[in-house]
């Protein structure tokens, strides 16, 4: 399957582990990020006139309601730098309204359980309404040994309605391989889900040189348009997801 990728090769310095470099808006300790990430808002209203077409097409769609997955937890991780440069892309467009869950701050232990304890519950209740009211997903991912981090695994294993019959798109970054294999493999985790990921993706290899030090990439170009695509797709397919739901229950 052919990716758009949107690889760059400049060389850089990475920032440091725990750099303050890296923008990291996924520092606090709330797992929800709504407030500064969210594009959600009014739709603007055609103003009726002579020509106005009719008031059903008039009423603007509700925009999609996506939920942004941190993947790493890695102490002095890259992520962050990834995450805000995909969040603005986001909030460039209106037809999304996001938020973001971080798996660093969500503090989920891998041991899993029928029966949570009550700090387990409570953390769970952090992040769990952000998955259920999601549209749809933008999940980030890392490379580690060619499979994506284990605590976004233990974050996906602890949902299952939450992801069923939603779209799911992939923005992968690493070494030389830009975390295509961990896109990949993730492809593989959402089916099992009955969820879908959405064809394009974004991934940047050499990422901590893909981005200078104030988190912009250094060949935006490429990105931006990767960017631009996978989200249209992410859009399609949760607009399309959401329509068939009202009409009919998800099968599976
Ligand atoms: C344990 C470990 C394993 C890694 N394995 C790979 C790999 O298999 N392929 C790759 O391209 N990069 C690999 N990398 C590089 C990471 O993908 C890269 O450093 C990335 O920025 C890590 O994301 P993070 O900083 O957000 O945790 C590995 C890094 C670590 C820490």
């Amino acid at each position: 399957m052919n990716t758009a990728t949107a690889e760059t090769t400049a060389p850089v310095s990475p920032p440091a582990a725990g750099s303050e470099a890296a923008p990291d808006s996924a520092s606090a300790s709330d797992p929800v990020l709504p407030a500064s990430a969210s594009v959600s808002g009014s739709v603007p209203v055609p103003a009726p006139g002579p020509l106005a077409a009719p008031a059903a097409s008039a009423v603007p769609e509700a925009p999609v309601r996506v939920t942004v997955v941190v993947g790493s937890d890695r102490e002095g991780r890259f992520g962050p730098v990834v995450a805000d440069w995909l969040l603005e892309r986001i909030a460039e467009r209106d037809d999304f309204a996001v938020e973001v869950v971080d798996v660093a701050a969500a503090s989920l232990p891998t041991a899993l359980s029928h029966d949570p304890s009550p700090s387990v519950a409570a953390a769970l209740a952090k992040v769990s309404p952000a998955l259920d009211a999601a549209d749809a997903f933008v999940v980030l991912t890392p490379e580690y040994n060619h499979s994506f981090p284990a605590g976004l695994k233990n974050l996906i294993d602890r949902h299952f309605t939450e992801w069923r019959a939603k779209p799911v798109a992939l923005v992968s970054y690493g070494g030389i391989s830009g975390g295509l294999r961990a896109a990949e493999h993730l492809r593989q985790v959402f089916a099992e889900l009955h969820a879908v990921t959405v064809r394009d993706t974004v991934s940047f290899h050499g990422a901590a040189g893909a981005f200078d030090p104030g988190g912009r990439p250094r060949d935006p170009a490429g990105p931006s348009a990767a960017a631009t695509a996978m989200l249209d797709q992410l859009a399609w397919w949760a607009r399309a997801l959401r329509e068939a739901k009202e009409r009919r229950p998800y099968a599976g």
